[in-house]
């Protein structure tokens, strides 16, 4: 259900929020299910509690992690050219609501730009971001969407005839299966209608001497990353997950440009969870998350398949990562 809900009552509104009341999905069912299929498993998404998601922001930091740096030299050094690319009176869509350093990049590279629109579950990150750039841009229209953007919803009314560009940045498509990520562009094709566009930033397939220590700094904040899934567990749910006995296992295909994150669990021990036994193996694989390198012809492939001409892609000079732009056919 749309609804229009004025964030600071009272107040004239500086942006509107349409708050879809996304359900808040059960982190216990989904753990539950994950470990008691034959491969075992936690959904990536819940990687990103409080503790999670700071552990992240540092991870961008890290002298090892080059996609969240790379990305941003893309964005600032052609930040013309891609602009120019996307046109005039735009309304920008972003999904999730990340840092408003990428937003503010894409809207100043923009001419004369209608509207934000940022759209994420958490209500609480939108409206930082909704606010922030309602403060940096005056006269911009800021509509906050609180919905789930992996599913199918009606977007606000814009302006008769206004085209959007949805905008998926920092390589968070590669955290989908290709499969997912051809549905999730082909979904939004249909919503951003013809002459809609499409900005996506993917990490391009390089060699493992580089990805790898990406994931697998020397730190250790992505092993801290990843084990805060198993924390949060024991934290939220009572499981008493032995932490210390995983092992956080990055692998990397070179030809394929798949990367995948398990904890491995050093010893066979049996795990306590919401009134359940799940046994682990010495040296049995629990995933937490996948991050996909694709090589630029390969990802505009996939947009083509999904329905879209591949308009532009600007890649840097060390062929780390790729800022493409994609037309709905
Ligand atoms: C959010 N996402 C794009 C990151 C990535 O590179 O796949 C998540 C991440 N996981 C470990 N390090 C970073």
């Amino acid at each position: 259900m749309n609804s229009l809900v004025d964030p600071l009552p009272g107040d004239s509104p500086r942006f509107s929020l349409h708050d879809f009341a996304p359900a808040q999905e059960s982190f216990e069912d989904a753990v539950v299910e994950g470990l008691s299929g034959p491969r075992k498993s936690v959904p990536a998404r819940f990687l990103y509690d409080e503790a999670g998601s700071r552990l992240f922001d540092c991870i961008c930091e890290l002298p090892e992690y080059y996609p969240t740096r790379t990305e941003l030299k893309i964005l600032t050094d052609k930040a013309d050219e891609i602009g120019a690319s996307i046109g005039p009176d735009i309304a920008l869509l972003e999904f999730g609501a990340g840092s408003s350093q990428k937003a503010r990049l894409l809207l100043d590279a923009l001419e004369r730009p209608a509207a934000y629109e940022p759209i994420d579950v958490s209500r609480e990150h939108l409206i930082r971001l909704a606010d922030e750039i309602a403060d940096a841009y005056p006269g911009l229209a800021v509509r906050a969407i609180c919905a789930d953007y992996t599913q199918p919803l009606e977007l606000p009314d814009s302006e008769p005839r206004r085209r959007r560009a949805g905008f998926f940045p920092g390589s968070t498509i590669g955290n989908l299966t290709s499969a997912e990520a051809r549905a999730f562009l082909s979904g939004w094709a249909g919503q951003l209608g013809r002459d809609g566009l499409m900005v996506v930033g993917v990490a391009l397939r390089a060699p493992s001497s580089i990805v790898l220590p990406a994931y697998d700094d020397a730190q250790g904040v992505t092993a801290r990353f990843t084990a805060n899934v198993l924390v949060r567990a024991n934290r939220e749910l009572g499981a008493d997950f032995d932490v210390a006995a995983f092992r956080h296992t990055p692998t990397y295909d070179e030809t394929t440009g798949r990367l995948t994150i398990h904890l491995t669990s050093l010893k066979a021990q049996t795990v306590h969870l919401a009134g359940r036994r799940f046994d682990f193996a010495e040296g049995e694989q629990l995933h937490v998350e996948e991050s996909n390198k694709y090589a630029a012809e390969d990802f505009q492939a996939l947009a083509r398949s999904a329905g879209y001409v591949a308009e532009t892609v600007w890649i840097d000079p060390g062929e780390l990562f790729s800022v493409h732009v994609l037309r709905v056919a």
